[in-house]
């Protein structure tokens, strides 16, 4: 459903939807921006798009360590294949970054928009998704867990109803 935009239009060619919306809010702003930066670049005219190519980069590594610092903290089960496909992407990120460097023109650079383009959503369906319930669930099931003892201890003969407890 990706159009492939390779002309100077400034219109937005990668508009945001919320389609991709995981339900983890600091991963879904993460992705807004993503989604900011990819589409800066696709509209960006041969003089700028070097510049955007290296804000992406910045994006690119903030966004993945982010993610990775969330899979490590929590001991993430499925970690080494999302830390790999985003090493691949930066990459290619790198690679197409050094042909621009020594003289490739902007032209043969702009396939890696449309490979960050298709790449996302699958990425975000098949990794960032299980990574965003996962940390859901470990916010919603770690507070009430430490509420639920501190009640236990000093209730200990209240009723065994454990849901409603107060904040
Ligand atoms: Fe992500
Ligand atoms: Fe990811």
């Amino acid at each position: 459903m990706h159009t492939k935009v390779r002309t100077m239009s400034s219109t937005a060619a990668f508009p945001w939807t919320d389609a991709y919306l995981l339900g983890y809010t600091p991963m879904d702003n993460t992705h807004r921006e993503f989604v900011e930066v990819v589409d800066a670049l696709m509209g960006a005219d041969n003089a700028a798009f070097a510049q955007r190519l290296e804000a992406f980069r910045v994006h690119a590594e903030t966004h993945f360590e982010q993610e990775r610092a969330w899979m490590a903290a929590t001991t993430f089960p499925a970690m080494a294949c999302h830390v790999d496909e985003h090493n691949a992407v930066l990459k290619s990120v790198h690679e197409v970054q050094a042909q621009l460097a020594a003289g490739v023109a902007v032209a043969n650079a702009r396939g890696l928009v449309d490979a960050l383009v298709d790449w996302f959503p699958g990425h975000a369906d098949y990794m960032d998704a299980p990574l965003a319930q996962w940390m859901v669930r470990q916010r919603m099931g770690g507070t009430p867990i430490v509420l639920k003892r501190g009640i236990l201890n000093t209730e200990a003969e209240q009723s065994t109803n454990d849901a409603a407890l107060p904040g």
